[in-house]
């Protein structure tokens, strides 16, 4: 029997070590964890070097590569990344960022964290952000959007970049603000546009991989993410001219240490010790053992990991899309492809309740499954907050229809037949 939502699945056991007994159930996300990764990070252990260091260069080097940018910093989590990214962007008190109402908590406690306002918006039938609503929420408080590519599918980000630059005629940069020498705001212009792609590496926008559409994309490595570093994340940047991308990559990099101006690895060359502090940093670098999982996870990404997830969302695909009890997930259209990380499937003929009994009825079938997302409205802190439900109509009806299937390398096309079955029997028994 299995308790699972995305961030904590927990598994019945079958010894006191926690060892999981694979013939008891379907998990809902579990690692891949094989002997490549496990000699991965036992050769970054017997390196000597477990912190930053060249394992982490060298996966950013190639992640940069992967998603066609000049650079890319590696970093402990998408939320530190993102709110690391707000920061640089100086957005604070007085300021507004717009976010979809149907996310994960992170993408709207980040903008909590720096004292901006989040500025939810609904959706569309994709689960993805309404470029229109994003259009009607702008005004001159207006310093960040964050689109999110929920389940792996882009959200619309070029048509969002499109509305941030003909808002730019409302846009009113802090003037005092001074970012590593220059002022972004000026230097920008307009609302920065901030991708939440948490569920998205690998995915694509116009035939390329995300990472070189909006201005700064944020990517997940957490341990139910499609590549993982266990915990990780990453920011892939892409602002037009003047940035620098070097010059950015090294803001980053130095206030991803506490502000300081040499790293661990550079002090210890010889003599090297000195360093200086000129901005008090923050502290959310990325450790050589986390980027020795991710270059095992990255080069077996496009051979391995995304065509086996594309098989598995195809196969359910064919059981569910013909279906009329069902609604399968947009998963590839004329523009964009998901990177397969989810399977949203939605139950029409379902209320919230029936949803809910739904879920239980698979559960007893042994199978794991979850649902993506409490819409931001239905959380005790954003309604005290202010926000309502029901101002956001398509965030509520997808979230109350939802059930995410399990997707993972090592699901089998026979335990995704049972995924099915179960679906359906459970459907059936209770919507009859
Ligand atoms: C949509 C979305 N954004 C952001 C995050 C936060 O990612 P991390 O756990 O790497 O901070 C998640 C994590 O699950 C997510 O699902």
């Amino acid at each position: 029997m299995v308790v699972g939502h995305e961030r904590f699945t927990i598994f019945a056991t079958s010894d006191e070590f926690g060892t999981l007994d694979p013939s008891f159930m379907i998990p809902f996300a579990p690692p891949r964890i094989d002997d490549r990764t496990i000699q991965a990070v036992t050769d970054a252990l017997r390196s000597g070097w477990i912190t930053t260091g060249p394992r982490t260069k060298a996966f950013e080097k190639h992640l940069a590569e992967y998603c066609g940018v000049e650079k890319l910093i590696a970093l402990n989590s998408w939320t530190n990344a993102c709110e690391l990214a707000l920061r640089w962007y100086g957005v604070g008190p007085g300021d507004e960022v717009i976010v979809p109402a149907y996310t994960y908590c992170a993408t709207a406690n980040i903008v909590m964290h720096v004292g901006a306002k989040p500025v939810l918006v609904d959706v569309l039938d994709d689960f993805t952000m309404d470029p229109e609503a994003v259009r009607a929420a702008m005004n001159q408080r207006t310093k960040c959007i964050i689109p999110v590519d929920i389940g792996g599918m882009p959200a619309r980000v070029q048509e969002i970049m499109r509305v941030a630059e003909e808002a730019c005629a409302w846009f009113t940069p802090a003037v005092n603000l001074r970012i590593g020498g220059s002022n972004p705001q000026m230097r920008l212009g307009r609302a920065l546009v901030l991708s939440d792609a948490a569920h998205s590496f690998g995915a694509r926008i116009g035939g390329k991989p995300v990472g070189a559409q909006a201005d700064i994309t944020g990517f997940s490595f957490h341990a139910v993410k499609n590549l993982t570093t266990a915990e990780g994340g990453a920011l892939a940047f892409h602002l037009p001219e003047p940035f620098n991308a070097q010059e950015l990559y090294t803001w980053f990099n130095t206030m991803s240490l506490h502000g300081q101006s040499k790293d661990a690895l550079a002090k210890t060359k010889p003599g090297a010790w000195r360093y200086d502090v000129e901005a008090p940093g923050w502290k959310c670098n990325m450790t050589d053992i986390q980027a020795a999982i991710g270059q095992v996870e990255l080069d077996r990404y496009d051979s391995e990991t995304l065509p086996r997830r594309k098989a598995i969302c195809e196969r359910y695909h064919d059981a569910f899309a013909p279906d009329e009890r069902f609604i399968a997930p947009l998963l590839k259209d004329e523009n964009r492809e998901s990177s397969y990380h989810l399977y949203m499937l939605r139950v029409p003929g379902a209320s919230e309740v029936d949803r809910n009994v739904i879920i239980e009825a698979i559960a007893k079938r042994d199978v794991s499954v979850n649902v993506h997302f409490l819409p931001l409205p239905m959380l005790s802190f954003y309604k005290r907050f202010g926000c309502r439900m029901e101002d956001y109509p398509y965030a509520y009806i997808h979230y109350s229809r939802e059930i995410s299937l399990p997707v993972y390398f090592d699901l089998t096309d026979a335990q995704v037949d049972t995924v099915i079955a179960a679906v359906k029997a459970s459907v059936q028994e209770v919507l009859g």
